[in-house]
């Protein structure tokens, strides 16, 4: 059985006030919860809600890194920065990233491979735009996104890694997969993770994104390949993320 992971990825939004209310709320309302809880922080914030979170279920996350280590790469930040700050999980490959900052599939691989030489635990994002979908593209897309990943991994590393499959059609819009395309697509990346190993398969954590909510949160999760979620909007108000954490429980 995996555990499940609900994990909040707060994109560009907060501010050391807004921060402090929305961790004491969802520390506040977390009871003894049966899967694992992360909040995903701007850069700036981390020192913050790493004090805010301490001694919590609530784990620490980032939004992306660099692949490189150190030195000349102005606004970057690295995987060992993160770790000082007692991050855990590490965004990598979201499909803003990949739309606005120009990613690619072998810069996320990168990347991968970086956050795991440094122990931090890779959420890969993978997902496929609405043109993509209609024109019967989704699986070629999604699993080849996938697939550069994995062949930069070992089995043990590949082992550690966190995917979530996030339809761009789905993210901010308020249009969701249906459970049961969301678990189709989930079931191939399961099968992409299998052919490198089928051990891996069964245990690898697959999220799913793109404007999970309170009341659809439930029939997601119930999917047998929907490890938990990556919630955006939702994410930002105590209430809404503290009813998908019990709707994954
Ligand atoms: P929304 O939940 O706001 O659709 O965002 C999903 C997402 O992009 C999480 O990484």
């Amino acid at each position: 059985m995996r555990r499940k992971l609900v994990a909040g990825n707060w994109k560009m939004n907060g501010s050391l006030a807004a921060n402090a209310a929305l961790v004491a709320g969802i520390k506040e309302g977390l009871a003894a919860q049966a899967c694992d809880v992360a909040v995903c922080v701007p850069a700036p914030y981390l020192a913050q809600v790493q004090a805010l979170v301490a001694g919590s279920p609530v784990v620490l996350g980032a939004q992306d890194m660099s692949a490189h280590a150190s030195g000349a790469y102005t606004g970057e930040v690295s995987a060992s920065m993160l770790q000082e700050f007692g991050v855990q999980y590490v965004i990598l490959g979201h499909s803003e990233r990949r739309a606005y900052h120009g990613e690619s599939d072998a810069a996320v691989a990168a990347k991968t491979v970086a956050a795991l030489k440094a122990g931090l635990v890779p959420l890969v994002c993978v997902g496929e735009t609405l043109e993509q979908r209609e024109a019967g593209q989704t699986n070629a897309v999604v699993g080849g996104q996938l697939d550069v990943v994995l062949a930069a991994l070992s089995v043990e590393e590949a082992a550690r890694i966190v995917v979530a499959y996030e339809p761009v059609w789905a993210i901010g819009t308020g249009k969701t997969a249906t459970p049961e395309m969301a678990q189709e697509v989930h079931a191939m990346l399961r099968a992409r993770v299998g052919a490198k190993s089928a051990e891996v398969a069964a245990k690898v954590r697959i999220l799913y994104g793109g404007s999970m909510k309170p009341d659809n949160a439930q029939q997601l999760l119930a999917m047998g390949d929907i490890d938990g979620g990556l919630i955006g909007g939702a994410a930002l108000k105590a209430p809404d993320f503290l009813a998908i954490i019990d709707a994954a429980a």
